[in-house]
């Protein structure tokens, strides 16, 4: 069965107490919350203080995608405002490999994320560091686009490197993933849906994790 991680970014935030109680009680397995900083990416969403408010209303994981130039120099931030899974974008990481062992000294998992125009040959050297990888579906920044077909063969490039290479290693796809298209995502290999307005826009939200949690594949 996939993971399934709703993102917060597509939730009301007049009334996020009600979201997360709804999240709390569906089967979703973690909360994917999104960080925007208006330069790594063309929109501001939240930061450590929103994410520690979701910390004390879930036990789910925290799934925490930085979108964000320098990530390294909020680790610590994040870290206490209690993220489980701390992704940086490749794109914005100079020195990547120091940033994730950063990540994981402080007690996380250290995930990576793609854009769409970036190869996933890039990981390879480092793939058995990476605890996740965060393909885009999307170009970065809002909730609601159109999934990118192309993300189709990454995934299945990478499910192959990462078998090849013994790793453990967790495929995330973010962005425009639907009750249509996710049969073909978890068939090319993917072990976790991000879905935004999926779930929230959804005229029953519950019912529409238990479908996602329920897609085995295409076939
Ligand atoms: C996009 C974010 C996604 C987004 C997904 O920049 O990283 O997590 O919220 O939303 P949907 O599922 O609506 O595309
Ligand atoms: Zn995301």
């Amino acid at each position: 069965m996939p993971i399934i991680a709703p993102s917060l970014l597509s939730a009301n935030f007049l009334q996020l107490q009600a979201d997360c109680d709804l999240l709390n009680k569906s089967e979703a397995d973690w909360y994917h919350l999104d960080v925007m900083d208006g330069n790594f990416v063309p929109n501001i969403s939240f930061g450590p203080m929103l994410i520690s408010f979701f910390r004390k209303a879930t036990t789910k994981t925290c799934d925490v995608h930085l979108m964000i130039e320098k990530p390294e120099r909020y680790l610590t931030a994040f870290k206490e405002a209690g993220a489980d899974i701390l992704t940086v974008h490749v794109e914005a990481c100079i020195h990547l490999h120091r940033t994730l062992q950063e990540i994981k000294e402080l007690g996380m998992k250290a995930g990576v994320a793609v854009n769409p125009h970036t190869p996933v040959s890039v990981l390879e050297p480092l793939i058995k560091e990476i605890d996740l990888v965060c393909l885009m579906s999307v170009n970065p920044g809002f909730g609601g686009q159109k999934f990118i077909p192309a993300t189709l063969r990454k995934i299945t490039e990478l499910r192959r490197m990462i078998d090849l290479a013994g790793a453990v290693t967790l495929i995330e796809v973010d962005g425009g993933v639907t009750l249509e298209n996710a049969p073909s995502i978890i068939e090319a290999g993917a072990d976790v849906l991000v879905a935004g307005n999926t779930v929230f826009k959804s005229t029953d939200p519950l019912a529409t994790i238990a479908s996602l949690k329920r897609i085995s594949s295409s076939a």
